[in-house]
């Protein structure tokens, strides 16, 4: 597979650490000096699943607060703002809703906001927030355009520790809300708690990338936590191809949306 990017994307992979990255989201091991496919080329015409999603994983369920499944955008960050359903209201400085375009392609979802992110109210303005503006800048995106970037929880859980179940299920009609207002072409999953939310499943990340899931009927594609990346250098390599993948994904779901609309103009 040949390296197409430009000067300006290999500088920026470079920056992330990103010289030697493996071709495909496989499980073999990185192939040294070969990029992987850029996203105007990807290296195979993803195959969207069946429709509908099995939730296996044990989430426990809660009851949603009232009249989210009907809130506009502007009533439901009201809504997050004021929530008190669980103990982390307690100890946040403030909510984080979101951030991003609310026209957005692209929704990606992280886990719960850290101390950064909790003293401004937006997501991923840390370290790790770094590395995932530079991984979308490569691709040619940016947070503030069609992207909207969320977590799965939205207050900091004291001592960035891992967000509890009962957490996530009180949270969880909010992100709901979310994915419906929002209707992304798809949806990027980052990391075990972000994928545990949106398929119900506790298999390992390295077991779900490289295939396209469905959250409420949109293409998922799972990654790694940012922060787990700048931990673990050589799985930025296989995170770079999954963004690739979630391109080729959103191209391939984009061009079969103008089919179906070009077949309508021709059977009217
Ligand atoms: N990690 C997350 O999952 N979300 C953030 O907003 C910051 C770090």
């Amino acid at each position: 597979m040949s390296l197409q990017l430009d000067a300006r994307q290999r500088a920026m992979l470079a920056e992330m650490g990103l010289r030697f990255v493996l071709p495909d989201a496989g499980t073999s091991e990185p192939q040294r000096g070969v990029m992987p496919a850029p996203p105007s080329a990807p290296a195979a015409k993803p195959v969207l699943p069946p429709k509908g999603v099995s939730v296996s994983f044990p989430i426990p369920s809660a009851p949603a607060p009232a009249g989210v499944d009907a809130m506009a955008w502007d009533a439901l960050e009201t809504a997050v703002a004021s929530c008190q359903a669980c103990p982390l209201c307690a100890s946040r400085t403030q909510t984080v809703f979101g951030v991003g375009d609310r026209q957005a392609d692209w929704l990606i979802v992280g886990e719960a906001p850290g101390e950064t992110e909790d003293q401004r109210g937006e997501p991923f303005v840390g370290a790790a927030g770094q590395l995932l503006d530079n991984m979308l800048r490569a691709l040619g995106l940016d947070r503030r355009a069609k992207v909207y970037i969320v977590n799965v929880l939205k207050c900091r859980p004291p001592g960035n520790r891992n967000p509890g179940p009962e957490e996530v299920a009180q949270c969880l009609p909010f992100l709901q809300r979310q994915v419906q207002l929002l209707q992304p072409k798809v949806i990027l999953a980052m990391g075990r708690f972000a994928v545990q939310a949106l398929l119900g499943t506790g298999d390992a990340i390295g077991k779900l990338r490289g295939r396209v899931h469905r959250y409420q009927d949109i293409p998922v594609v799972v990654t790694y936590h940012p922060a787990y990346l700048l931990r673990n250098l050589p799985d930025k390599a296989r995170a770079w191809a999954d963004l690739c993948f979630a391109q080729a994904v959103l191209r391939e779901a984009a061009a079969a949306a103008e089919n179906a609309r070009s077949d309508k103009v021709l059977d009217a």
